[in-house]
Formats: structure tokens, C-alpha cells, sequence
């Protein structure tokens, strides 16, 4: 190991939403926070020093994104992913899930219907319904800890007022990738029924097995042309605070018609220091992701032992990607409001509870393990704990 994920950084004092936020939004002292998906490890020196040597220059005026910063998105998408995106491909968001409401705006009319394969990353709802959407499920189904798309619900549910479906892939939460027969299913009935696909990988860099991941748009051109891909250097490299996506889009006409969403809502200009930080992620990060990837993968290995062996009642869901472990808690035999309230004031850890992922996620919750070995250790402790001073 090259690096020291082990070392605790005291975050708290740092405006961080995960640390400072968690006590207003919980309504609780003394959390343990391992919810919101960023990590509390520091990102590559490079992208610091990047971040410095901006600094240094000491003028933060209006900002376009170099050459250099798209070279180090295609670069990245091909050696990681397989995927060869073209330049002009390459549109603009600060986060992804101001790309989600953006394609919703525009590629989309109110009362239009959008589906999305809960439990799933809440704000997928949340972005159809605040835009006056409406939301259909298509509920992935729990095959004995191993999810998969339901095709037949899938067709059930659409009709002439379906007009996008959003991917979650790799899919959050459950932290799993797709897998090409069922991506290509999906995409042939979406091309079907003149659904347009918007797949947030956001997560894809997050894989345990390298080249898993299957970007969508890459199994077709027919695919490429009927979808957009959220991607960002976000979750990859513990940047979201730097708000700096890349909206990869092959099809000139849904390209034009989400810049003139960007233009409509005057966001296409980014932060100082966003492109800077992800050309060096992108140019430099690769060693320090992939042992990320493995100090994460050692956390979950130590929490699925551990549950095994002390807590058998909590049951740790295999993970393929992400660093988000997704952990059963039905057996507990608690209602959601009841588990909810456990994990708080019981064990005193902020956790995201599966009901907010939508049907499916009820029983569940979600552990962020991107954190030193210590912390999750405390961690599963307090659980432990807790559920011991359960009346039996
Ligand atoms: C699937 C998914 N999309 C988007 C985001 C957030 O993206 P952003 O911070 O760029 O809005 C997250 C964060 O956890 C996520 O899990």
C-alpha cells in the first residue's frame, strides 16, 4: 500500500455534510455518520496540488474547460472503461443530479411518466416529481441477495406516456454492475418504445472486479443514440464539493436540446477549481482508486465477518461495486420507522434507511465503508451493542 487510508482525519469543523450536517438533519449528538456517499479519505496529492497551484495563482475569474481537461476524460473512459467518447460528446453539469432534472426538463413534458427500478438513489424521484413527472417503478427483484431487472413488470408498465427510463449502473443502492444480457434487454425494449435512456454512472469507476462495468452507450450505436451517460470524477475521487460532472451525449439533436437546457438555467460555466482537480484525478488518480478499492473492499470483508460471526441478524448483501454496503435488516423484525430510530438512538450511527430508496428498500440500510478501518470497526460495535440490549 502506497497510500494510508487507516489515518482518521478529523472532519468535523470542516463544513462537511456528512460530519457537520448529520446532527441537525438526524436530530441527534454524537453520530457516528456513515450515510451520505463521500469518502473521509484525502483525494491523490496530485489533485491537491493541482488544486493549490491554482490557488496559488491567487485570480478566479471566469473559467473554460482546456483541451488538456477533455484529452483526460477520454483518456480515462477508454483505458477504464473500453469506451471510446468523441470530444464534442463531452456536455457540462455541476452535479449529476442537476443533469438528471435537466434532462428531465428537456427531454420531457409534465405529466409525462419516467421509469426508474427502485430501491434506487432517491433523488431519481425526486427530480421526476419536482418536475411535475410522474414516476412509475419498475422494482428490481431480490433473487436470495443477487438483484435483477423484472422485463416482464418492465412491459407491463409502459405505455404511450413513458418517455425515459433512468439506469442506475452500476446500480446504487445494492452496489451491483449489470450485466450485458440484461443492459442489452433493457436497451432493446427502451429502442422498442421510444424510451430515452439516461444512465448515471456515476459509480462506474467504483468496481472491485477492473473492466466490469458496462457503459451503456457502449454496446450500440443505436444504444448511444438513444441515451445520455451522467459520469463525474465525484464519487471517484471524493470530489463532490467541487461540483463538476460530464454529461456524455453521442446524439447531436439530445445534445442540443440538453445545452439549451444548461444555457436556459445559465449553469454551463464551471468553478475555478473543478476542471483543474479532474484532469489530474483523471491523468494521475488510477494507482491511489484502485487502493481505494481495495482498503473498501477489506472494510466490507471485516463488516460481513463480523456481522457473521457476532450480529447474525444483519445480513451484508454481496457488493460488486460502490462503496455503499447494503445491509439486510429484516430478520430484526423492526418497521422501517422502528429501525430508523434503532440505529439512531440505539447505536448511534446515521445510516440511510432503505424506505427512502423506495419499494424494496423497506428493512434495509445503507453503510457508507469508505472510511478508515477504525471508524467502521466503532461502528459495528455500537450495532453490536445495540442490538444486544434488544429485549429478547
Ligand atoms: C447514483 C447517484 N447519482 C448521483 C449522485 C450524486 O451526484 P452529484 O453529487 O453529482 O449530484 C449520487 C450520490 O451518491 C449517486 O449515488
Amino acid at each position: 500500500m502506497n497510500f494510508n487510508f487507516d489515518t482518521v482525519i478529523d472532519r468535523m469543523k470542516s463544513s462537511s455534510v456528512k460530519w457537520d450536517g448529520a446532527e441537525a438533519l438526524f436530530g441527534e449528538k454524537d453520530l457516528l455518520p456513515l450515510w451520505v456517499a463521500d469518502m473521509d479519505f484525502k483525494v491523490p496529492e496530485e489533485v491537491s496540488q493541482a488544486i493549490a497551484d491554482k490557488a496559488a495563482h491567487g485570480i478566479f475569474g471566469y473559467t473554460i474547460r482546456d483541451d488538456s481537461y477533455y484529452q483526460s476524460i477520454i483518456d480515462w473512459m477508454k483505458t477504464r472503461h473500453d469506451w471510446t467518447v468523441e470530444k464534442d460528446w463531452i456536455c457540462h453539469s455541476p452535479g449529476v443530479v442537476t443533469a438528471l432534472s435537466l434532462a428531465v426538463q428537456a427531454y420531457t413534458q409534465p405529466g409525462d411518466k419516467i421509469i426508474v427500478q427502485p430501491p434506487v438513489y432517491y433523488p431519481f424521484m425526486k427530480v421526476t416529481e419536482t418536475n411535475d413527472r410522474e414516476v412509475v417503478f419498475n422494482p428490481i427483484v431480490n433473487n436470495h441477495g443477487t438483484y435483477e431487472m423484472d422485463f416482464e413488470d418492465l412491459l407491463s408498465k409502459i405505455d404511450s406516456s413513458v418517455k425515459m427510463l433512468m439506469l442506475c449502473n452500476p446500480h446504487n443502492p445494492g452496489g451491483f454492475v449489470w450485466k450485458k444480457e440484461d443492459l442489452k434487454r433493457l436497451g432493446d425494449i427502451c429502442m422498442e418504445h421510444r424510451i430515452l435512456v439516461v444512465s448515471d454512472e456515476i459509480h462506474s469507476d467504483l468496481v472491485f472486479e477492473k473492466g466490469s462495468h458496462i457503459p451503456f452507450a457502449s454496446l450500440s450505436e443505436q444504444f448511444a443514440e438513444n441515451s445520455i451517460t451522467c459520469t463525474a470524477p465525484s464519487k471517484t475521487f471524493n470530489l463532490a464539493g467541487l461540483q463538476t460532472s460530464n454529461i456524455i451525449i453521442p446524439n447531436e439533436e439530445l445534445r442540443e436540446k440538453f445545452n439549451a437546457e444548461t444555457e436556459r438555467n445559465a449553469i454551463g460555466m464551471p468553478n475555478s477549481f473543478g476542471p483543474v482537480a479532474t484532469e489530474a484525478a483523471y491523468t494521475h488518480g488510477g494507482p491511489w482508486l484502485d487502493e481505494v478499492l481495495s482498503y473498501v473492499e477489506g472494510n466490507l470483508k471485516f463488516v460481513k465477518n463480523y456481522f457473521a460471526e457476532n450480529v447474525p441478524s444483519l445480513k451484508v448483501l454481496p457488493l460488486e461495486a460502490t462503496y455503499l454496503a447494503w445491509i439486510d435488516c429484516t430478520e430484526l423484525g423492526m418497521t422501517a420507522e422502528e429501525l430508523e430510530m434503532f440505529f439512531l438512538t440505539k447505536a448511534h450511527v446515521a445510516l440511510n434507511q432503505g424506505k427512502v430508496f423506495g419499494p424494496g428498500g423497506e428493512g434495509f440500510v445503507r453503510m457508507n465503508l469508505a472510511c478508515s478501518r477504525s471508524i467502521v470497526e466503532r461502528a459495528v460495535k455500537q450495532i453490536e451493542n445495540a442490538i444486544d440490549s434488544l429485549p429478547v
